[in-house]
């Protein structure tokens, strides 16, 4: 099998902040460490590595272009923009599925009765990717599923047209965001399958990686 050795990669990290007014957001627990692992082994292999970043408490990795974005909606801006110039695309941040419809310019006071945010979708970045994908270009997206993960990340690889999805399960008392040591199933888009116990954020970025360089397409 042709090996893939060097690649442009955009990854995407974190998660997002939907502004509610201009002091408080809805967002979800991503901490980033995910994404960030995967472009700095990406650059470690010599890959043209560009990252896009929700909000994290994560430093800016040395040698990597980094652009910070914000919200959903930003994201799939930056996303859209940068795309069509990268050889693959790895969908790591935990974008929040739906925005606040109106976002109030002054902060919500209270005694003003909130009983109800309107929220509206934002955008399936991924899905829109893979409805554009070119021939030969690669696309890799994630699934955190608190039941049914082999069938519901089977569900999106073929909804979204990815080449591969790396799933991992939301434990109830244990945190797949914010911990190190995770459990993830990869589906390629032949169906092979492969499961890891246990490892490291790190150690998972580098067979996330070796199983892109390989993947047929
Ligand atoms: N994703 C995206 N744009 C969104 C939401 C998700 O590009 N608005 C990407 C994520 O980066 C991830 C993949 O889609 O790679 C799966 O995200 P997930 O939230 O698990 O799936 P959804 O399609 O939103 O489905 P659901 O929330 O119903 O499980």
């Amino acid at each position: 099998m042709k090996l893939r050795k060097k690649m442009s990669i955009l990854v995407t990290a974190g998660p997002t902040r939907e502004k509610i007014d201009p002091i408080r957001f809805i967002s979800n627990y991503s901490s980033g460490l995910f994404g960030y692992e995967i472009a700095k082994e990406a650059r470690r292999r010599g890959h043209r590595v560009f990252l896009i970043s929700g909000p994290t408490t994560i430093e800016a990795p040395q040698g990597i272009r980094l652009i910070r974005v914000e919200s959903g909606i930003e994201m799939e801006r930056a996303v859209k923009r940068e795309a069509p110039k990268y050889d693959c695309v790895i969908m790591a941040a935990a974008v929040s599925d739906w925005r606040i419809e109106r976002v109030s310019k002054n902060k919500i006071k209270r005694g003003r009765a909130v009983s109800t945010l309107k929220l509206v979708e934002n955008p399936d970045i991924l899905y829109e990717l893979g409805k554009r994908k070119k021939k030969g270009r690669i696309l890799v997206g994630f699934a955190l599923e608190t039941e049914n993960l082999a069938k519901n990340a089977l569900k999106k690889l073929k909804k979204k047209n990815l080449d591969l999805i790396v799933a991992n399960r939301q434990y109830k008392n244990r945190d797949a965001f914010g911990d190190n040591y995770i459990d993830i199933l990869l589906i390629d888009n032949l169906g092979n399958r492969a499961a890891y116990r246990r490892k490291s954020k790190q150690d998972l970025a580098k067979i996330v990686l070796d199983k892109v360089s390989r993947l047929g397409i």
